[in-house]
């Protein structure tokens, strides 16, 4: 194959608690992030930040929207607010959470945009949590009943779902080091525990969109370590692709963890102690629940170069940093889906890929944001290269539309390629939003 193939899906993604604000309107109920930001005196946001308003798009998502058009964008991920749609996580209906939905859903098929919808990025309903959250299996019953509703909702509207945006930083950073809400910090073994109930309610929601709509794709997007080789031979490759899937080099940041589960119903023999002793004790009948997902979403940031020994190659000093200080590695985007698409067989799509830049606007009022520019164009440069080598990747979305709530950095990180003043909210498309503008409408033909 030559280039990006013709029906491949340009868009843009973003999540509930980092754009929507509204944080207690319309009978939208407490979740975890509200808390964790509320909880000031814990220090753990940036500056004592919160998303309580964010980039105010659960008002402004008609104007969002038509900057998406005027743009060119095809698809939009956007992810739904649990406790906006459910306040307590299980119990009544809010209809007038599901009723944003529906009139953002709908604004974007009026502009020709397709929505993709992801039914959890982070913001666990405050009262599943005060329930043990992740860690207690009642979730999975919970998450499917959440997900039939919207399904049901938005059948013939809506026909790509994913599950669960990133089980790895819910697990990892939620569970695991506290980074993020709920900030707890558990073993090893509660962490495997909530890697499997993950795993069931990713199935569960599986089968009851499918239950729904059998035409609906369903996707999970998990993250984790990418490996690239550090030149490009047989032998270097396949210690790549060893180091990218070996639980013994830190086994939780791993697509494997996740995957195996979901697509050969087991776990890796290099999985520690504490893991694989957590996996003795899954009973048969849950392998047997586990759903493949018809395709695997990839957020792709940076990667770890190995060399043909498998060793992890130091960066260099003054190694090409973003403004978050992670590495600009491009080759993570050529050589990562031929690897899991290796260990898979599955389709993919590039769910999120970007950088926060130090972006301001300029004296002749713009947002000049070539750093941005270089980035996107490097990592989209290896992706074809990728795609031409074989990984069936079906689409990329660009993280983010705009500036917004970087989580633990609050809103210290511009990700966006629409600049947020979030004094007054308005929005200045930068440099890069027009630039994107001519890679969709070339089909990737300018790079
Ligand atoms: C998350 C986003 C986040 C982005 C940049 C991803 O891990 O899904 O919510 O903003 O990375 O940190």
């Amino acid at each position: 194959m030559n280039g990006f193939p013709k029906d491949f899906i340009w868009g843009v993604a973003c999540a509930s608690y980092q754009c929507e604000g509204a944080w207690d309107e319309d009978g939208k109920g407490p979740n975890i992030w509200d808390d964790f930001c509320h909880d000031t005196a814990g220090n753990h946001i940036y500056n004592g930040e919160n998303g309580d308003v964010a980039c105010d798009s659960y008002h402004r998502y008609r104007e969002d929207v038509a900057l998406m058009k005027r743009f060119g964008i095809r698809a939009y991920r956007f992810s739904v607010s649990w406790a906006r749609v459910i306040p307590d996580g299980d119990g009544e209906v809010n209809e007038k959470g599901l009723a944003y939905y529906d009139n953002l859903v709908n604004a974007l098929l009026e502009a020709g945009i397709q929505p993709l919808m992801t039914l959890y990025h982070w913001d666990l309903p405050s009262a599943l949590q005060d329930k043990g959250g992740w860690l207690n299996r009642d979730i999975v019953a919970a998450f499917g009943r959440y997900t039939r509703i919207l399904a049901q909702r938005f059948r013939g509207r809506v026909r790509n779902y994913m599950t669960i945006n990133e089980p790895q930083c819910v697990t990892v950073l939620g569970y695991g080091n506290g980074e993020h809400a709920p900030g707890l910090k558990m073993s090893d073994y509660s962490l495997a525990k909530i890697y499997h109930n993950i795993c069931l309610a990713h199935s569960e929601a599986q089968r009851q969109i499918k239950a729904v709509d059998p035409q609906a794709l369903v996707g999970i997007v998990p993250c984790g370590r990418l490996c690239y080789p550090e030149q490009d031979t047989p032998e270097n490759r396949e210690a790549a692709y060893q180091a990218t899937f070996d639980l013994s080099r830190g086994w939780a940041f791993t697509f494997n963890i996740v995957l195996d589960s979901l697509i050969h119903r087991s776990y890796d023999p290099t999985a520690p102690q504490a893991v694989r002793d957590f996996a003795a004790s899954i009973p048969a009948s849950d392998w047997e629940r586990m759903e493949a997902p018809d395709y695997i979403g990839i957020n792709v940031y940076q990667g770890d170069m190995v060399d043909r020994e498998g060793c992890f190659v130091p960066r260099y000093s003054g190694f090409p940093m973003t403004a978050f200080k992670w590495g600009v590695t491009p080759e993570v985007m050529r050589y990562g889906p031929q690897n899991l698409y290796r260990r898979y067989g599955l389709p993919m799509v590039i769910t999120e890929n970007g950088l926060s830049c130090n972006d301001r606007v300029y004296l002749d009022g713009k947002v000049h944001d070539l750093d941005r520019i270089d980035f996107l164009h490097r990592y989209l440069l290896q992706l074809k290269r990728g795609i031409e080598e074989g990984a069936p990747v079906k689409g990329y979305l660009q993280w983010s539309f705009l500036d917004n709530f970087e989580w633990g950095r609050g809103y210290s990180e511009r990700f966006g390629m629409i600049y947020v003043d979030y004094r007054t909210l308005e929005r200045t498309p930068k440099d890069s939003a027009h630039w994107y503008r001519q890679v969709i409408e070339s089909n990737g033909g300018n790079l």
